[in-house]
């Protein structure tokens, strides 16, 4: 029988690789492991990638597997989700995976400056309704709270189905002059790698779960990297 909602929490809440910050300290205090996810958490001095909106760990489990030399931590709200990818974590064995069980809204709480070396956005939902344009992902807020802790020369990386997140994505990134590093509006028709060895064919070959649900549906997939270096927001400046 599969296990329940409330027993998954249970036990993602004794799992050595899951941190669920209390309300107080993700929205005021900031939570202990600030500054420290290297030193006390991994306990390597490795650089980091978090996977925003991870769900159930695709990315962050499977890059694990091919990065040992690297850490990888997936942020996620939703605890039955969270456990899917900690629990397989745990299953393979990887040391260099965590989880984060927090709303993406405290992130900024969550890292210190310069900690994390490339954020993952997987398949956020778009919120196309405008009364949700303050939730969007890759909106100015999100992207002012990113900053505070995204190394210079860090990248940003977005996997979509959304047309209307991925034009959304690039209006504010051309508004905020932004420097694109790679973008593709379909990236398994039009991206052709010469080298089928190379980082990002290999990356790419990871499907998410809500990946593979819009491929059977005959979707295309969106993916752009780009940089937060120089983002500022200026005073009074509309974030959303
Ligand atoms: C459409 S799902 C994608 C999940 C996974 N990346 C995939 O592709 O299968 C979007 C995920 O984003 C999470 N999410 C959306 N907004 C969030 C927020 N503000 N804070 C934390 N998680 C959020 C949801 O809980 C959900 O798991």
């Amino acid at each position: 029988m599969s296990k329940g909602k409330l027993e998954k929490f249970a036990m993602i809440s004794e799992y050595k690789n899951v941190v669920e910050p209390s309300m107080e300290e993700a929205m005021h205090l900031g939570i202990a492991l600030k500054g420290k996810w290297k030193q006390e958490f991994f306990k390597n001095n490795n650089p980091i990638t978090v996977e925003l909106a991870c769900g159930g760990g695709e990315y962050t489990v499977g890059m694990a597997a091919m990065y040992p030399e690297r850490n990888f931590i997936g942020v996620d709200i939703k605890g039955n989700r969270i456990w899917k990818g900690a629990t397989k974590a745990i299953q393979e064995n990887l040391p260099n995976v965590g989880f984060l069980r927090t709303r993406i809204d405290f992130i900024a709480n969550c890292f210190a400056k310069n900690e994390v070396d490339e954020i993952w956005i997987t398949f956020p939902d778009p919120q196309m309704n405008k009364n949700r344009r303050r939730k969007r992902l890759t909106n100015k807020l999100f992207l002012s709270r990113y900053s505070q802790f995204l190394k210079n020369g860090g990248k940003m990386r977005l996997k979509s189905d959304s047309d209307f997140f991925y034009a959304f994505t690039k209006e504010i990134i051309e508004e905020k002059g932004l420097q694109i590093l790679f973008d593709c509006d379909d990236i398994y028709s039009k991206y052709t790698p010469q080298n089928p060895d190379s980082e990002l064919t290999k990356e790419l070959s990871l499907k998410t779960f809500y990946e593979k649900m819009w491929l059977s549906e005959g979707k295309t997939i969106k993916y752009i990297e780009y940089t937060l270096d120089d983002f500022k927001i200026e005073e009074g400046e509309p974030l959303f």
